[in-house]
């Protein structure tokens, strides 16, 4: 059992590490359940209705983060979602959810 422990772990350490790793191919529609059901919580999104549950967290809207590439490309967007970042706990994001959420931001981006 400790072994099949320690074994996950170093899994979960060389996840970590692997930030820059393929993605599977997002698709943006795909993403909105998700979106809806979680990330509007804190964070404003064109196109979804404002359900922020805790307006006093500090979290950049969903356009902000497509305006700045500069600041928020891809590969960190998605090493940044392998963890549950404070204060959003309880749910893990598997890649396809992460590609998905990619793909979204990017359509945002296609929008100018
Ligand atoms: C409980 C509040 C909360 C929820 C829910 C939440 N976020 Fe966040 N998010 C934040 C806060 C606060 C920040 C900015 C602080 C930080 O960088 O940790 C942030 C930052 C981000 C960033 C910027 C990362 C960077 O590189 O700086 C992205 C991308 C992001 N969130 C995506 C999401 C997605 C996608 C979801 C839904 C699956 C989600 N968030 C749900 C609070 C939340």
């Amino acid at each position: 059992m400790k072994v099949l422990a320690g074994f996950v772990l170093v899994m979960l350490l060389q996840g970590t590490a692997h930030a820059g790793e393929v993605l599977p191919a997002g698709r943006a529609e795909a993403a909105k359940p998700l979106i809806a059901e979680q990330c509007i919580k804190c964070h404003v999104v064109p196109g979804f209705p404002t359900d922020r549950v805790q307006p006093a967290v500090k979290a950049p809207s969903f356009m902000e983060i497509a305006d700045n590439p500069a600041r928020y490309p891809d590969a960190q967007i998605a090493a940044f979602l392998r963890q549950p970042h404070y204060p959003m706990k309880g749910f893990v994001l598997s890649k396809k959810d992460i590609a998905n959420i990619i793909a979204f931001i990017r359509s945002l981006r296609e929008r100018h």
